[in-house]
């Protein structure tokens, strides 16, 4: 700065909408939102989940219902979870070709297949009496090895029900190989797989268990990550890719940012994050009070994740925003001034 005023002015490109608009760095598409669905057994109405306002779980009624509205917003994809009625210790609901996920996958395919990518959780939390993500041994631990011979039934199981991403979110070491090489044997050659690789262990994930009706007593701190360590994260995420993940998940997003941009520097593969249940409860409660604006602060957050690095984001406002972008798009592209002059000085329609 020389003489009494600054000569660097910052604001100049802050000054008005449309400077705004083109300087901006970062930009969400529908197209990089998935959204994450829970599907109940039995349930002949969609059950409102009471921590996450505005999610439900749903019949399969409702749920074709909701799939054809997030098919009609453009969103790319949708998450499965199941929640079955019966449970046991190895979760046999999991690998049940009428089980309620492996259904949910078929009827997720039928009705909006050719729109949106279908993803199922590979996991056994839902389908434990104990909720753990993996079966037990003798003194109560996670037999992570014994786990891996469930999870790669299981990968067969949805790669059968139509699954194209299977996303493993149990944090066993190996799985990601397991689950390639159980798909490959079975002639699956074509079903891909999204490593939950960066995965912590988060009291934000309060909701989620309510979401999923989970039974789990205790944590999982034996599997996942300490939030205290960004080193781990890293590692898992090599080693995923190195057993062959086709997508690395980093979950959840706001608390481990740092991983994710970490993440997003160096993956030779797609980089997604999981945008969970305890953030977006807490953006919903506090908007439910009247603290903040919901849809502002649910962009906001999903911004932050993506300019961290994220190329794709699970999210429970998934719709929702996509609504919100589709909306802004179609009042720029409807009749507006711009367009009629655009095609007036050039003779042809703008792109
Ligand atoms: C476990 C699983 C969890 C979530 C997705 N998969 C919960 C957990 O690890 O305890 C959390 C998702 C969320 O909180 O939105 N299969």
């Amino acid at each position: 700065m020389t003489g009494r005023f600054p000569q660097v002015r910052p604001r100049r490109l802050r000054a008005t909408p449309a400077m705004r608009r083109l300087v901006a760095e970062t930009r969400l598409h529908p197209a990089e939102l998935v959204l994450p669905m829970f599907i109940r057994e039995g349930a002949t109405d969609a059950v409102d989940i009471s921590s996450m306002p505005g999610v439900q779980q749903h019949s399969l009624d409702s749920f074709r219902r909701a799939l054809v509205e997030a098919a009609g917003q453009g969103i790319g994809g949708v998450n499965l979870f199941g929640v079955p009625t019966t449970k046991d210790a190895t979760g046999s609901g999991a690998t049940d070709p009428d089980g309620i996920l492996n259904v949910a996958i078929r009827v997720a395919k039928e009705e909006v297949g050719d729109d949106l990518v279908v993803q199922s959780d590979l996991c056994l939390d839902e389908f434990t009496d104990h909720g753990h993500c993996g079966v037990l041994a003798t003194d109560g631990s996670v037999d992570n090895d014994a786990t891996l011979l469930r999870y790669r039934d299981m990968a067969v199981a949805q790669a059968e029900a139509g699954a194209e991403l299977v996303c493993l979110s149990g944090m066993m070491d190996g799985q990601i190989a397991a689950a390639r090489d159980a798909l490959d044997v079975a002639g699956h050659t074509g079903t891909a797989l999204l490593a939950y690789a960066a995965k912590y262990a988060s009291a934000f994930y309060g909701p989620f268990r309510e979401a999923v009706s989970s039974s789990l007593v205790g944590d999982r701190r034996t599997y996942q990550i300490d939030a205290a360590n960004g080193r781990q994260g890293l590692r898992e995420v090599a080693l995923d890719v190195d057993e062959g993940a086709d997508v690395v998940m980093v979950k959840p997003a706001m608390s481990y940012l740092d991983v994710l941009a970490e993440t997003a520097a160096t993956s030779p593969v797609p980089v997604w994050a999981y945008q969970i249940s305890g953030e977006y409860a807490m953006i919903t409660a506090a908007a439910q009070n009247g603290w903040i604006d919901r849809d502002a602060a649910a962009m906001e957050s999903l911004v932050g994740i993506k300019r961290a690095g994220a190329d794709a984001i699970l999210t429970y406002f998934a719709v929702d925003i996509a609504r919100e972008l589709n909306q802004e798009a179609g009042l720029r592209t409807s009749g507006t001034t711009a367009a009629v002059a655009g095609i007036a000085s050039t003779g042809k329609a703008p792109e």
